[in-house]
């Protein structure tokens, strides 16, 4: 009987070194799971906070291509900026961003000028604000010409 019971015994102990492993892992898994948590919970609270006071994360710059040459005076209406050519073959471009409150400006012809659609600021064609609610001028973009033998620009936003 004496032997089955050392049997007993080390089976007993085998259980219970395998029983305080499993919750040393699941001690672990748990610790973890805690931190992922926090994590989750700083980004949380940082994210609404930062966007809060004004800070963006940088964008990377995005290059766009115009496939056709703009004629002298005329320009070129992107989905995200208008670009324009002078008399003297100079061009220019500038983000269609209002910066009043973000509405896409649109350029009208007649009048020469960039207007935005939600509350009427008015920019001039260099991006100069002339009127309306919007404070400051429009942003301008890097445009150059595409290549040597190419038609078109390359607008960096
Ligand atoms: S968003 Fe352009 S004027 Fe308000």
């Amino acid at each position: 009987m004496e032997p089955l019971k050392e049997e007993t015994d080390v089976v007993m102990c085998h259980k219970q070194e395998a029983a305080n492993q499993e919750g040393i892992s699941r001690r672990q898994t748990l610790k973890k799971g805690a931190k992922w948590l926090g994590g989750a919970l700083v980004l949380a609270i940082l994210y609404p906070l930062l966007k809060f006071v004004g800070f963006d994360i940088p964008k990377k710059p995005q290059k766009i291509r115009i496939e056709r040459d703009i004629l002298p005076g005329g320009f070129y209406l992107g989905a995200n900026f208008v670009a324009f050519a002078g008399e003297h073959g100079d061009v220019w471009a500038l983000s269609r961003r209002c910066t009043h409150l973000g509405c896409l400006v649109s350029y009208n012809e007649i009048q020469k000028r960039l207007i935005c659609p939600c509350h009427q600021s008015v920019f001039s064609k260099h991006g100069k604000r002339l009127a309306g609610p919007a404070k400051l001028d429009l942003p301008s973009y890097k445009i150059s010409k595409a290549g040597k033998g190419k038609s078109g620009y390359v607008v960096v936003i």
